[in-house]
């Protein structure tokens, strides 16, 4: 009986994997969904290895970080400020800036010295690498160090810019890049538009930004694979290798778009199962309210503190005027501040969508706060304010369950008309609830999903059973130039061939014709 405990347990200890999963995209965001995919793994009894900027929150003991918290210097200062981007001192959205500043955070780090330390180690193996794509594909180049297959995370809804890598960019007539503003159908302008920046973007890459990478994977990864006395391939090669994509996403938030085989959706997977129970004080505020709560965040990058001082009062001008309750992240104490609202320094977001009384979530519209509102069934005002929050509110307003609202100095009296119109009106409520039913009728948890895909992709050495064919064919190939050069040259020869009749023909009329003449001269 001993024996056979001793032998169970040694097979599912011997059936964990080794895997690294790097976060180098500094920001609470990034780190929430990342520390997820630590959480399922591990539960699942995998042996992680976690490259981190936010090590502090990551509860498992058995995780083994490497702590990256240096990068967080990328976002201080006025990156993510909100005045500085209500004063569009900053511009998010300039893709050249994106590239170059995300560029530099996965190279800075790979240069950490934990991370260095971490790959000089000739004993170290893993079984499998999951990587979030943010702008780059240096991460995938750490997989053909350790020879094993390469897993993305992408953050935001699929996009072209990441599914090219593992299939072909699909076509900017009906799909939105993945910081766009437009939402289908698209107008013909904005068909442009998209059209364009794919252009744009691709001149970029193939001009300018993969000369960098691949030197930066020769300076700082090379002599790894070479010290393993492996041959390293191409930051090319590499670059179209990774076995699996892991989408932040699910149809209720998307546009039904096709997708290769090796793109999952494991939307809601960083949202805890089990909801955990809300502060005392929190839990009260909440029971006691009797027209029920609206609840007011802007994520865990923004700070509302920093909002300029207009808008503050002209917030709390308004949420006092309301009969609800109002719950405010605000990371400071508000002066004056009117009975009905309550500051909350930290938020535990979920437990607190997830209580009946709340009726209304105004967000700065991040993709995790989107999915967390169809997860619990609360309607949004959606206030973006960079990135992809532009088109998750968007699509959310296009889902029926939101009302957007421009970040601007007033406002406060689009943002109290918007209020007005979700409080009275039933058909948001009604909508987000249908949503939140689709959204939960899935056969496995996507945290289950998750894991039984990476595990897939280890089992199978790199799941190439899933790859899609058109990563190997050529352009020429796809667009069918090589037929048109065939039905081109066919045309030539055909004209050709017809001028040949032509020619004999004439020729053959002449010689009768000069017979005839020379019958007549003779006769
Ligand atoms: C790591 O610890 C968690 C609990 O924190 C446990 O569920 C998991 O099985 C452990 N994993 C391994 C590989 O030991
Ligand atoms: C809040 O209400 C729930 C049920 O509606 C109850 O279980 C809980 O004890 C109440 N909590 C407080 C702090 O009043
Ligand atoms: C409620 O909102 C929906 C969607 O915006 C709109 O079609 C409908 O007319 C509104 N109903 C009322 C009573 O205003
Ligand atoms: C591609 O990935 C597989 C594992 O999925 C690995 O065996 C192979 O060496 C990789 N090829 C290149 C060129 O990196």
């Amino acid at each position: 009986m001993l024996l056979q405990l001793c032998l169970v347990s040694m097979l599912v200890c011997s059936s964990g994997f080794k895997v690294l999963v790097m976060n180098t995209t500094p920001g609470r965001s990034h780190a929430i969904l990342m520390d997820a995919v630590v959480r399922h793994l591990s539960q699942a009894g995998h042996q992680i290895t976690y490259m981190t900027g936010c090590p502090e929150t990551i509860s498992q003991q058995n995780v083994s970080i490497i702590d990256i918290s240096e990068n967080n210097k990328f976002i201080s200062g006025n990156v993510l400020n909100i005045r500085a981007i209500l004063d569009k001192k900053i511009d998010m959205t300039n893709l050249k800036f994106l590239l170059d500043l995300l560029l530099e955070v996965a190279r800075t780090a790979i240069s950490n010295s934990a991370v260095q330390k971490l790959l000089s180690d000739t004993n170290q193996h893993f079984d499998v690498i999951i990587a979030e794509w943010m702008y780059t594909e240096l991460p995938a180049g750490i997989s053909a160090i350790y020879g094993c297959p390469m897993v993305w995370l992408s953050s935001v809804h699929p996009h072209w810019m990441i599914l090219k890598l593992i299939d072909e960019a699909p076509n900017p007539s009906y799909n939105a890049d993945a910081i766009s503003r437009n939402v289908i159908p698209f107008k013909f302008y904005e068909r442009l538009v998209e059209l364009c920046y794919q252009g744009y973007a691709l001149l970029l890459q193939k001009l300018y930004y993969y000369a960098k990478e691949e030197q930066y994977y020769k300076d700082l990864l090379v002599p790894f694979i070479s010290k393993r006395n492996r041959i390293a391939p191409s930051m090319n090669d590499i670059r179209y290798n990774a076995s699996l994509i892991l989408g932040n996403s699910h149809v209720t938030m998307e546009n039904p778009m096709r997708l290769p085989q090796n793109y999952k959706h494991i939307g809601g997977f960083h949202i805890d199962g089990h909801v955990t129970d809300l502060p005392e004080n929190i839990k009260s505020i909440m029971n006691n309210s009797r027209h029920g709560v609206i609840y007011f965040s802007l994520g865990s990058n923004l700070k509302s503190k920093e909002l300029p001082a207009e808008i503050k009062d002209g917030l709390l001008r308004v949420f006092g005027g309301l009969k609800e309750t109002v719950l405010w992240k605000y990371e400071d104490d508000l002066l004056n501040r009117p009975d009905n609202v309550h500051v909350l320094q930290w938020a535990p977001q979920n437990s607190i969508l997830a209580h009946p009384k709340c009726i209304l979530f105004i967000t700065h519209g991040g993709l995790l706060s989107t999915t967390e509102a169809i997860h619990f069934g609360v309607p949004i005002i959606g206030i973006p304010v960079f990135a992809d929050q532009f088109i998750n509110v968007k699509k959310a307003v296009k889902g029926g369950f939101a009302i957007l609202v421009d970040m601007s100095y007033t406002m406060v009296s689009e943002l109290e008309k918007a209020i007005q119109e979700m409080i009275s009106n039933s058909t948001y409520m009604e909508k987000v609830k249908e949503l939140s039913v689709i959204y939960h009728d899935r056969l496995v948890p996507p945290g289950a999903e998750l894991v039984h895909w990476v595990e897939h992709v280890v089992k199978t050495r790199g799941a190439h059973h899933l790859r899609s064919p058109a990563l190997h064919l050529p352009l020429y190939q796809k667009l069918y130039l090589d037929l048109l050069a065939v039905i081109f040259v066919l045309f030539i020869l055909s004209l050709y061939v017809i001028r040949c009749i032509y020619l004999v023909g004439l020729y053959f009329l002449h010689k009768k014709h000069d017979d005839f003449n020379i019958k007549l001269k003779s006769m």
